[in-house]
């Protein structure tokens, strides 16, 4: 596998509006349990969230966009709760199936919704954070560029975009690692095809430009964070 260029063209099934719902569903269930495995948020609650929310001194409001099956805003909810924060947590996604299993799970303040962010900037909603899990590589440059604007558009505060990055060593260990959690889903197909559509650092710097910081935020991470005006 030549992971040292970008495959913008591999598809993933479960972007297919044809693919399997039962085994679509079963996906976005168990990815509750691939992102404790893999994506990392915990550290970035840690330094990012956390001290943001608690300088606010006041009721804040976090907005995950492509919510998937709801599992990070559930998280992410559990840990601010537990640090005393006062949030509302809004989950949305332009795909139905996905906002039918994130509706499967409920949490004190924390509400999934069938819909896109241009929807939301025309309702004038705004969020102290805007953040986003495995959605940047799933885009077109086209979408990306736009995705990152209104992501921009809804903050008043800052913007954490978190994603895969690309590499050997991500594709073999994950190709591994997910065995056991792939059986009647398309974790395995589509992890590695995630793989291969993600990211390094310099090369979703260069496409999302000014005020993008991108960082690599552990070994198999990338983060795209900005910040409002
Ligand atoms: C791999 S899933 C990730 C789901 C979830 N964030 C997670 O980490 O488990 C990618 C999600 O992005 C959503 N998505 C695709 N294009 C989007 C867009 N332009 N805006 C918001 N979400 C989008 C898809 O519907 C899908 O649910």
């Amino acid at each position: 596998m030549n992971l040292s260029v970008r495959d913008a063209e591999v598809a993933e099934v479960m972007d297919d509006p044809d693919c399997d719902p039962k085994r679509l569903a079963a996906t976005l269930r168990r990815f509750d349990t691939v992102n404790r495995f893999v994506s990392g948020w915990g550290g970035v609650y840690r330094s990012r969230l956390r001290p943001h929310l608690a300088a606010l001194g006041r009721p804040a409001r976090v907005l995950d966009l492509g919510c998937g099956g709801g599992d990070l805003p559930l998280r992410l909810a559990r840990l601010a709760d537990r640090d005393g924060l006062d949030v509302e947590w809004l989950g949305v996604d332009p795909d139905p199936r996905a906002i039918a299993v994130a509706q499967e799970r409920t949490a004190p303040r924390v509400t999934f919704r069938c819909t896109d962010a241009a929807t939301l900037l025309s309702e004038e909603a705004r969020f102290d954070i805007v953040l986003s899990n495995h959605v940047l590589h799933h885009l077109s440059e086209v979408e990306l560029r736009a995705f990152a604007a209104d992501s921009l558009g809804l903050s008043i505060g800052i913007v954490v975009h978190s994603d895969i990055r690309r590499s050997r060593l991500a594709y073999g260990l994950y190709n591994v690692g997910v065995t056991p959690f792939a059986p009647g889903t398309f974790l395995r197909t589509d992890g590695l095809r995630s793989i291969r559509r993600s990211y390094r650092v310099a090369e979703l710097a260069a496409t999302l430009g000014d005020p993008w910081r991108v960082s690599t935020a552990s070994p198999f991470r990338i983060l795209a964070v900005a910040t409002d005006g």
